[in-house]
């Protein structure tokens, strides 16, 4: 098992081929995919052929960047995961993101892994400025970023070719950012 960093209760690790059934079990919720697929699930075929060869490609192309399973250190149970990955709408940054098990959620996980991400991406990674999106409505998730020291940037609406099928409302969304800088004064 590949360990990236360990945090009070979380173990993230690199994920493998292995995993595809953890996954296709947390796309399966329609609460966890409320606000990412308007609650569609993500076919096994999507992980096994695109998703998880993608994302294992990563660890060996840009060490440190990824997508990372969170595990309960105690337990080893999986509970979801982050990526801290290339921003694909805007290169300048390095873009987290988070997806939990409805069951672990309100306990302070995506919270306790995401301002450990951050200092590896801030310490370890030298990365001079983050990012985080998330549809307009998900509360949830923008508070993770508040509480990891994010700041709201921008309201922006997904394009078309991003999110299909969907009205302007239902494709509205958030940006939040944090420098280094930022970042270093919130620890002092
Ligand atoms: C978003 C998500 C990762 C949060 O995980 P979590 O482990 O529950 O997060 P935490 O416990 O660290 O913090 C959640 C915070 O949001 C708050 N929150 C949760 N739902 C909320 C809501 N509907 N309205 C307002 N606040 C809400 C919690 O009260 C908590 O804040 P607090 O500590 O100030 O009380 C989790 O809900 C999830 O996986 N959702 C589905 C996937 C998803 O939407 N991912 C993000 C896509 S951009």
């Amino acid at each position: 098992m590949h360990i990236l960093l360990e945090t009070g209760r979380l173990r993230l690790r690199w994920f493998t081929a292995d995993d595809v059934d953890l996954l296709v079990a947390l796309d399966a919720d329609p609460q966890v995919m409320r606000y990412i697929t308007y609650g569609k699930p993500t076919p096994r075929e999507a992980y096994v052929a695109t998703y998880l060869p993608r994302w294992l490609a990563i660890y060996a192309a840009q060490p440190g960047f990824g997508y990372f399973a969170a595990e309960r250190r105690d337990t080893g149970a999986f509970l979801g995961w982050f990526h801290l990955r290339n921003d694909r709408l805007e290169p300048e940054y390095v873009e987290l993101g988070y997806r939990f098990q409805q069951a672990a959620w309100g306990q302070g996980y995506a919270t306790e892994g995401a301002r450990a991400l951050l200092q590896h991406g801030f310490i370890t990674l030298g990365l001079e400025q983050v990012s985080a999106r998330t549809l307009r409505d998900n509360r949830g998730s923008r508070r993770v970023m508040e509480k990891c020291g994010l700041r709201y940037a921008t309201g922006f609406v997904y394009p078309e070719d991003v999110i299909a099928g969907r009205s302007e409302d239902e494709r509205a969304a958030v940006k939040y950012v944090i420098t280094r800088s930022e970042w270093l004064s919130l620890q002092a």
